[in-house]
């Protein structure tokens, strides 16, 4: 049995204000959510305002990238020591969004992948199809490229995986409940085959989550959980997510 794990992805949404205000109104509402793991990860510059106020809740803090050189000339970027030293726990890396618009291949995801592990930071990888990928039944394919070339050389125990079809994100077409357990049991028939005791790697689902449709998603055996962009924008929102997941797993 895997224990369910809600993560917000906030995009290059809210500044620190907003941040404080957020967490400050989230907080309570998740009191009762024992049972489940939570995690935000807000844009880079309200990452230590977060940490400060998440302390003792056991939210953990994620930021939504890191660079995969360990410090030096390269402007603009951010180091998983960084990360660290702002209370992050884990760190997202390979979002669709990352992908489209920062050119990031599943080489350059590996290396992410592996500089933040090597630091000790848990790591939430995206993977997902788009639509055309879909509509040309090659799903299958692009999940098994992506698990293959993100992992190369890599235990992804201890890792967590977010299964994302692109078509989903933040367009507000969730894929069905079966659509995304068929993808989930064969990333989980991929983990069976190709690594030792991976039984608790989480995936999640991501793609237009909402609290009305978290009920029928983690109810479905392969499906540990989400990963929320819009729907985690708002307190009550992604409180009523998180509570979603406990009563129904
Ligand atoms: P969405 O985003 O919930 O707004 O579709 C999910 C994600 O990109 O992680």
């Amino acid at each position: 049995m895997r224990k369910p794990f809600i993560a917000a992805n906030w995009k290059m949404n809210k500044t620190m204000g907003e941040t404080g205000e957020f967490i400050n109104s989230f907080i309570p509402l998740v009191s009762e959510a024992e049972g489940v793991d939570i995690l935000i990860a807000p844009p880079f510059t309200c990452l230590n305002e977060a940490s400060g106020l998440l302390q003792k809740t056991g939210i953990r803090l994620a930021a939504q990238n890191v660079f995969y050189e360990e410090k030096g000339a390269f402007t603009g970027e951010i180091s998983a020591q960084m990360l660290l030293s702002a209370g992050c726990s884990d760190v997202i890396i390979g979002h669709s969004e990352r992908r489209q618009y920062f050119s990031e291949t599943d080489e350059i995801v590996n290396r992410k992948i592996a500089t933040a592990r090597k630091n000790g930071l848990e790591v939430i990888l995206c993977i997902g199809e788009s639509l055309e990928e879909r509509e040309a039944d090659k799903t299958f394919e692009v999940l098994e490229k992506q698990l293959t070339d993100s992992l190369k050389d890599i235990d992804p125990n201890g890792m967590t995986i977010a299964y994302e079809p692109i078509w989903a994100i933040g367009t507000g077409k969730t894929a069905t409940p079966e659509q995304a357990d068929e993808a989930h049991t064969f990333i989980r028939k991929w983990l069976n085959n190709n690594v030792k005791n991976s039984d608790q790697v989480r995936i999640l689902y991501g793609g237009s989550v909402t609290p009305e449709n978290i009920g029928s998603l983690i109810t479905k055996p392969e499906i540990d959980g989400a990963l929320v962009g819009g729907a985690s924008l708002n307190p009550d929102s992604f409180a009523k997510i998180v509570l979603g997941a406990k009563v129904s797993s």
